[in-house]
């Protein structure tokens, strides 16, 4: 029986480990348990998991900047694919952005992630091939 609910810091553990061992999921600082607190907390309301008897099978990663929505780490288990976890996930995300009024959604993928790019684009979401992506440290 899969549960969807909101993600939350206590899910810390797991849903690092699911990252960790989702190929096409890419960690960084800004995965360490404060910067994902941090980000909830900024957040709230926006982030959804999957769970399957306790265990978590899937993490869809949302937050805002008040004009774009953006979606990380939507990750589903390997073994619980092709179920519609992933899409009930994202569609969560996309109607609490909504709610917000937050129009529009954005997620990046790697170019090499052939598995994600085929969902986004099986899922409708437009392939941006007129933009770049700059981006430095502060
Ligand atoms: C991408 C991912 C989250 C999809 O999760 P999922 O739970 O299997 O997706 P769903 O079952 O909801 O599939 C939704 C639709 O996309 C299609 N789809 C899913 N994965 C697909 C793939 N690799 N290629 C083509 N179509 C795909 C499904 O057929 C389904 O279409 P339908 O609604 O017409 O049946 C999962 O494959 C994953 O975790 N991949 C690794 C991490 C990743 O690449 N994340 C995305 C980049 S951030």
């Amino acid at each position: 029986m899969h549960l969807f609910r909101e993600l939350v810091i206590e899910d810390y553990e797991q849903i690092l480990d699911l990252w960790r061992n989702t190929a096409g999921v890419v960690i960084s600082e800004s995965d360490s348990e404060p910067s994902i607190r941090a980000f909830l907390d900024r957040n709230q309301g926006l982030s959804f998991v999957c769970e399957d008897e306790g265990q978590i099978v899937g993490t869809a990663l949302c937050g805002h900047d008040g004009r774009r929505g953006f979606l990380y780490h939507v990750a589903v288990k390997s073994s619980y694919r092709g179920q519609g976890i992933g899409s009930a996930l994202v569609s969560s995300c996309l109607e609490q952005l909504k709610q917000r009024g937050i129009l529009r959604c954005q997620c990046m993928v790697l170019a090499d992630n052939t598995v994600g790019g085929r969902y986004w684009s099986a899922a409708g979401w437009n392939c941006r091939r007129d933009v770049l992506l700059y981006s430095r440290d502060t």
